[in-house]
């Protein structure tokens, strides 16, 4: 397990840190990001979503659950801030997309924990109390070398 830690001052910053993570995805990676509401997942999708689909805009999919992106590899951006059962999430179509090989991001991941795929990357990002502005953000994958080169 390795942890990387990214400390951002403003939104640019960590649309910024997205751009330089996504620089490291391959295909049928799984994102997991955790925080509160307005912590900056979005955001961090944004930065990554800019350099695997570039010219697409990215908001939180909070009504239709997923969006998807184009590229080189396609882009699945979940909310799963509305899914609480198996049913709603499977209803979705989660599985189809998982198999496509493309690179999913997960907002509000806490709602899914017990349906994450065994091997994904986990994105906390946290508000810091007394600077309106800062966040703290925390990536945290398997050991290398693990990923995927079984597949
Ligand atoms: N360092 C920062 N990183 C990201 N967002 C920040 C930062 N500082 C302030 N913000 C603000 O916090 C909010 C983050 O929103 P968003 O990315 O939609 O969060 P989430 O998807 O976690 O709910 C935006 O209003 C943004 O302007
Ligand atoms: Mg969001």
């Amino acid at each position: 397990m390795t942890t990387e830690k990214i400390l951002t001052r403003d939104p640019a910053e960590t649309e910024a840190a997205g751009v330089a993570f996504a620089k490291t995805l391959v295909p049928g990676d799984f994102v997991a990001l955790f925080g509160e509401i307005g912590a900056g997942k979005t955001a961090f999708v944004r930065g990554a979503v800019s350099y695997l689909s570039p010219g697409t805009r990215v908001q939180s999919p909070t009504y239709t659950i997923v969006n998807e992106y184009p590229g080189k590899i396609p882009v699945f951006h979940f909310d799963m801030y509305r899914i609480s059962d198996d049913d709603s999430l499977y209803g979705i179509g989660f599985d189809d997309y998982l198999e496509r090989r493309g690179i999913c991001f997960a907002e509000w991941s806490e709602n899914i924990g017990p349906w994450l795929p065994e091997d994904y990357i986990s994105v906390y990002i946290e508000k810091d109390a007394a600077h309106p502005d800062m966040r703290t953000i925390r990536i945290r994958r398997n050991a290398a070398g693990s990923r995927k080169e079984s597949l």
